[in-house]
C-alpha cells in the first residue's frame, strides 16, 4: 500500500523522442530550428553538411520531453549518410520553401525515401509531421500558396505551419504543437487514429536549448541507432555531443 502511494507520488519519467528535418537543399530547415533554438537567424547559407544534432528539454502540460533532433543535409549528395537517421523517429519536420515550386513537389519524394529506408516492416503512421511552408516573409516571390500547402498537409493527416525562419512568424507556435502531438501520439500508444489527426494543444514554458552539430563521420552503415551513428550516448550532454555549431 506505502510502496504504492510512493509510486503515485513519483514525478512522470521525462519522455525521450527523436525529431529529424527532410525537405530540399536550401529550404531553410537549419534556420527554422535555429530560429527556435537560438531566437536568431543567419541570412548567409552554410549548407549541413550530412546531419546536424541537436538536444533540448521541453515541458508539455505536465510532462517534460527531451527532444533529439538530427537536422538531415537536403542535398542528394548527403543520401548516404542520411539514410541510416530515419529509424525510430516520432516526429518530422517536412520543409518547403513557399517560393520553389520544386522543392513543394519533392515533398513526396521525401516522404517515399523515408519510406523506402524504413523497410517493409517500418510505418509512418507512428510519426508526427509538421509541414513547414518556410521563407512566408515578403522578401521572395511567393509560388505555392496556402491552400495548395495546406492540402497537401492536411491530407495526409500531417500538421500544416506557415513559417518564417527569417522573422520568427510561425516559428515558435508550430513547434509547440509539433510537440504537444508527438506527446499525444505516444500517449494513445504510438498510432494515429486512421483519417488524419488534430493538431495538439500548444503548450508553454521555454525550451532550454543546446544546440550542437558535428559531421556524421562516414562509413556508418550497420550501426545499431542515431547516437550510435554520431558516436554519442542518447541525450548526451553537450559537453559529450562536441563541435559548437559555427552558424
Ligand atoms: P541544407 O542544409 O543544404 O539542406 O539546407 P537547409 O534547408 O538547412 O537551408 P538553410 O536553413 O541553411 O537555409 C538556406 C538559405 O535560406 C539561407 O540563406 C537562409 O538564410 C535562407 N532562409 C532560411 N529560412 C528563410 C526564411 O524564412 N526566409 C528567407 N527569406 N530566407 C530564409
Ligand atoms: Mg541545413
Amino acid at each position: 500500500m506505502e510502496a504504492n502511494a510512493a509510486k503515485r507520488k513519483e514525478p512522470r519519467k521525462a519522455l525521450r523522442v527523436k525529431v529529424i528535418s527532410m525537405g530540399n537543399a536550401e529550404v531553410g530547415k537549419s534556420c527554422i530550428i535555429k530560429r527556435y533554438c537560438e531566437k536568431r537567424f543567419v541570412p548567409k547559407y552554410l549548407a549541413t553538411i550530412g546531419i546536424d544534432y541537436g538536444v533540448t528539454k521541453v515541458q508539455i502540460r505536465d510532462r517534460e520531453i527531451k527532444v533529439n533532433i538530427f537536422d538531415m543535409a537536403g542535398h542528394p549528395f548527403f543520401y548516404e549518410v542520411r539514410n541510416e537517421f530515419y529509424k525510430d523517429t516520432q516526429g518530422v519536420l517536412l520543409v518547403y520553401d513557399v517560393g520553389s515550386k520544386e522543392s513543394f513537389e519533392a515533398l513526396d519524394s521525401w516522404l517515399a525515401e523515408m519510406r523506402r529506408e524504413l523497410g517493409p516492416h517500418g510505418s509512418l503512421d507512428s510519426v508526427v509531421f509538421a509541414v513547414c511552408a518556410n521563407k512566408v516573409d515578403a522578401g521572395k516571390l511567393r509560388v505555392v500558396d496556402e491552400s495548395e500547402g495546406r492540402l497537401w498537409a492536411e491530407s495526409r493527416g500531417f500538421l500544416y505551419w506557415e513559417t518564417s525562419a527569417q522573422s520568427g512568424e510561425g516559428i515558435q507556435e508550430m513547434f509547440q504543437n509539433f510537440y504537444s502531438a508527438i506527446v499525444e501520439l505516444c500517449e494513445i500508444g504510438g498510432k494515429r487514429p486512421p483519417g488524419g489527426r488534430k493538431p495538439g494543444e500548444a503548450a508553454g514554458g521555454a525550451p532550454r536549448v543546446h544546440a550542437v552539430s558535428r559531421p556524421a563521420p562516414s562509413g556508418i552503415r550497420g550501426s545499431k541507432d542515431s547516437w550510435d551513428l554520431l558516436g554519442l550516448k542518447p541525450g548526451a550532454s553537450r559537453c559529450e555531443m562536441g563541435i559548437a555549431r559555427g552558424k
